[in-house]
């Protein structure tokens, strides 16, 4: 068994996803190559000290250049604020190391293309964490479509809605609450929660061509946890756009941090000539299928418990009806980087994949201030 030394940075919500999916991807998939948790890092030493006791890190850094250019480390994990990303990978890439990286990919397109450019000069495998991909029921929905089932495709609906910023007291910035500062997360809901979204969209349906796109911030200011001050609100808390794909069909996309009542209320439906399906990530282990060859009387939207040893990943867990949940879609994107590594494809998104993604946020943006339609840029 080949050992694959990981260099994690970060020990936060994605710190623990990764850190779990290291070290349950041998129990469940049979692979040639394994990952050793050589070391993680974070700035604050007394934080990260008991995260990599807790999970199992062999050694910590409190510096990531420091854990770049150490020679024990094959991968770094990058799972810090979108706006060290960059420069980490291009670091990461120079060292030769190979790189996962959290989305959003990038602050914007241009930096984006920077790290891009980066690792594949470098010759370095690398992927972003857009998980949902590995959920699967929306693996399932991915065959689906590439059987031709549906058909041509007519519409993409989208929406990820959440409430946890409603209250005006809430700071900006710092630990937990970097996601509303601009300087840190580059955007609000487009680049935290539509980049998802996108990411899914143009895996299953190709790319989208020009958006149309409105966004407001409903609190214009807020303290901010670094500086003290008050100080304005620069993301966009809530992002509805139109889109149009490349294959003609039309999409809708709605994202929000004000839907009272609604968590992370991930759902997508896609309707096509034959057959329409409809997931939730509330209730991730189902997809609903509509389709309209089945016979009159019993025709209507079928829920498939996506359980079955003949569902996507659902082989290499328990027996048919036993669900798995969210942090299993780490798993399997683990599982698939390291088969990447041994048989020479890829793992998807690449950097280059999640670029596509990165120009679709630029265009949303875009057209938000302009009130115009924006052309998406084409990745080349
Ligand atoms: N795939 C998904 O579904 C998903 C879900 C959530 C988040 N994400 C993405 O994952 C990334 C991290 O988000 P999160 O929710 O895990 O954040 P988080 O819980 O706030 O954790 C951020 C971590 O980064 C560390 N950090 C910050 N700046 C650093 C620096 N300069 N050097 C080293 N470490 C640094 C922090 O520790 P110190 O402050 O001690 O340095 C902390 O451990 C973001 O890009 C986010 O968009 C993806």
């Amino acid at each position: 068994m080949k050992k694959l030394n990981v260099g994690l940075i970060g020990y936060g919500f994605m710190g623990r996803a990764h850190s779990n999916a290291y070290r349950k991807v041998n129990n469940f998939f049979d692979l040639e190559c394994q990952p050793v948790l050589k070391a993680a890092c974070a700035r604050s030493e007394d934080k990260v000290r008991p995260f990599a006791a807790k999970w199992g890190y062999e050694s910590v850094e409190t510096d990531w250049r420091k854990l770049v250019q150490r020679e024990d480390i094959e991968l770094i994990d990058i799972c810090t604020p979108n706006n060290t990303h960059a420069e980490i990978a291009t670091a990461a890439a120079k060292a030769g190391k190979m790189i996962l990286c959290e989305k959003p990919l990038s602050m914007d397109g241009p930096e984006g293309k920077r790290m891009v450019a980066a690792v594949e000069k470098a010759g370095v495998a690398n992927m972003v964490w857009y998980n949902y991909r590995r959920v699967p029921a929306v693996t399932f929905a991915k065959q689906l479509i590439d059987e031709g089932r549906l058909g041509r495709i007519y519409h993409y609906r989208a929406k990820f809605l959440q409430d946890w910023t409603i209250n005006p007291d809430l700071p900006q910035g710092g630990t937990g609450l970097w996601r509303l500062d601009v300087k840190a997360a580059g955007s609000g809901v487009t680049g935290d929660l539509l980049a998802h979204c996108i990411d899914t969209a143009i895996w299953l349906n190709g790319g989208i061509d020009k958006v149309n796109a409105m966004t407001e911030t409903f609190v214009k200011e807020r303290k901010h946890n670094l500086t003290g001050k008050v100080e304005k609100v620069g993301i966009d808390d809530a992002c509805a756009f139109l889109a149009r794909f490349g294959n003609g069909s039309l999409a809708t996309f709605e994202s929000t941090r004000y839907a009272r009542g609604h968590k992370a209320l991930y759902t997508f439906e896609i309707n096509g000539e034959h057959a329409s399906i409809f997931w939730d990530l509330h209730d991730l282990h189902r997809l609903q299928y509509f389709d309209h060859r089945d016979q009159g009387p019993v025709r209507g939207w079928r829920s498939i418990h996506v359980t079955d040893g003949e569902h996507p990943y659902m082989g290499k867990w328990w027996v048919p009806g036993l669900q798995i949940g969210y942090e299993h879609s780490f798993v399997h994107q683990v599982a698939d980087f390291l088969q990447g590594l041994t048989n020479g494809k890829p793992a998807s998104p690449t950097f280059r994949d999640a670029l596509e993604t990165q120009y679709v946020c630029d265009a949303v943006l875009k057209s938000a201030k302009s009130g115009k339609w924006e052309k998406v840029a084409k990745v080349k």
